[in-house]
C-alpha cells in the first residue's frame, strides 16, 4: 500500500503547484497527476458538468491504483466533493479546507480577502469554511475567470497579467485586507504580479502547502507514508500533451519527461 502513488488532479497546470509542494513535503513518495485540459476551464461551467468531469477523472486515477486522492482544484473541491468521495475507495483530501485554516490562522485582522473562479466564489465555499473556523471573520470575495486562461497560456508573468490583475484586485482598495486567499490553484503563479499590485504588506495565502501538510497527517494516521528512495512521476492529460508538457516543465523543470494523452470519459 505505501508504494502506491498519491493521485493528484486539476482541470490544468493549476495543481502542478499542489503538486510541486507534496513533492517538497512528501519526498519519498509516489505521484500521478492528471490534467484534464479537454475541460479546462471548470471555473466556468455548471455544478453538474464539474461533478462529471471530477469523477470521471478520480476514477481513472482510482484505476491506477492510487493510496489517496489530492483533490489540488479549488473549484472541484468547492463543488464535487461529496461525488468524488463517493465514486472513490481511497481517502480524498480537497484544497478548500487546508486553505481556510491557513488563512483564519494568518490574518492579523480577521479581515480576509479570497480570489477564485466564478464556480468557486459562487459556491461561497470559503466563505462558509472560514465563518465555520473562526466566526466574525469579515470576508470579501471576487472572481477573477479571466487568470486561469492567461496562465494556462504561460502567460503569468507577462504585463497583460499584470493588467488584469490591477482590475480585479481595484475593488480590494480601501476594503482593509491583510490576507488574501488564492482560492485557485492557478493562481500562486500569479504571486510576483499579484504583490506588485498589492503591495508587501497583504498575505498571500495559497492551500499547496498545507494541503500537502494534511495529505502527509491522513497518510501518517494511516501509516501509509512511503519514504523510500527512487520515486515515480506520471502526467496525464485529457488534451494537449504537448502543450502541457512546455507549461510543466516551466514551472516544474526538466525533470518532467513524459506526458500521457487518455480520454476520460465523462
Ligand atoms: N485550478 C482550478 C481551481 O483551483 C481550476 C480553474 C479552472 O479550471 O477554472 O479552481
Amino acid at each position: 500500500m505505501r508504494d502506491r502513488p498519491i493521485g493528484v488532479f486539476d482541470s490544468g497546470v493549476g495543481g502542478l503547484t499542489v503538486f510541486k509542494a507534496l513533492e517538497e513535503r512528501l519526498p519519498g513518495e509516489n505521484l500521478v497527476y492528471f490534467g484534464d485540459t479537454a475541460h479546462v476551464p471548470y471555473g466556468s461551467k455548471s455544478p453538474k458538468a464539474v461533478a462529471r468531469y471530477s469523477v470521471a477523472v478520480a476514477r481513472f486515477l482510482a484505476r491506477r491504483g492510487i493510496k489517496a486522492l489530492v483533490v489540488a482544484c479549488n473549484t472541484s473541491s468547492a463543488l464535487a466533493l461529496p461525488q468524488i468521495r463517493q465514486a472513490v475507495a481511497v481517502p480524498v483530501i480537497g484544497v478548500i479546507a487546508p486553505g481556510a485554516r491557513a488563512a483564519a490562522e494568518a490574518s492579523p485582522s480577521g479581515r480576509i480577502g479570497i480570489i477564485g473562479t466564478e464556480a468557486t466564489i459562487a459556491s461561497g465555499a470559503y466563505t462558509r469554511e472560514l465563518s465555520r473556523r473562526k466566526p466574525g471573520l469579515r470576508v470579501m470575495a471576487k472572481a477573477c475567470p479571466l487568470f486561469v486562461p492567461l496562465i494556462e497560456e504561460g502567460w503569468w508573468s507577462d504585463d497583460v497579467a499584470w493588467l488584469v490583475a490591477r482590475r480585479y484586485l481595484k475593488d480590494f482598495h480601501g476594503s482593509g485586507i491583510d490576507t488574501l486567499i488564492l482560492g485557485c490553484t492557478h493562481y500562486p503563479l500569479l504571486k510576483p504580479v499579484l504583490r506588485r499590485v498589492l503591495g508587501a504588506k497583504v498575505l498571500l495565502i495559497d492551500s499547496a502547502e498545507e494541503t500537502a501538510r494534511e495529505t502527509e497527517r491522513h497518510l501518517a494516521g494511516l501509516g501509509r507514508l512511503r519514504s523510500g528512495r527512487g520515486v515515480r512521476r506520471d502526467f496525464y492529460v485529457s488534451d494537449g500533451p504537448d502543450r502541457f508538457l512546455g507549461l510543466a516543465r516551466r514551472f516544474l523543470g526538466s525533470g518532467v519527461k513524459r506526458v500521457r494523452l487518455e480520454q476520460i470519459d465523462a
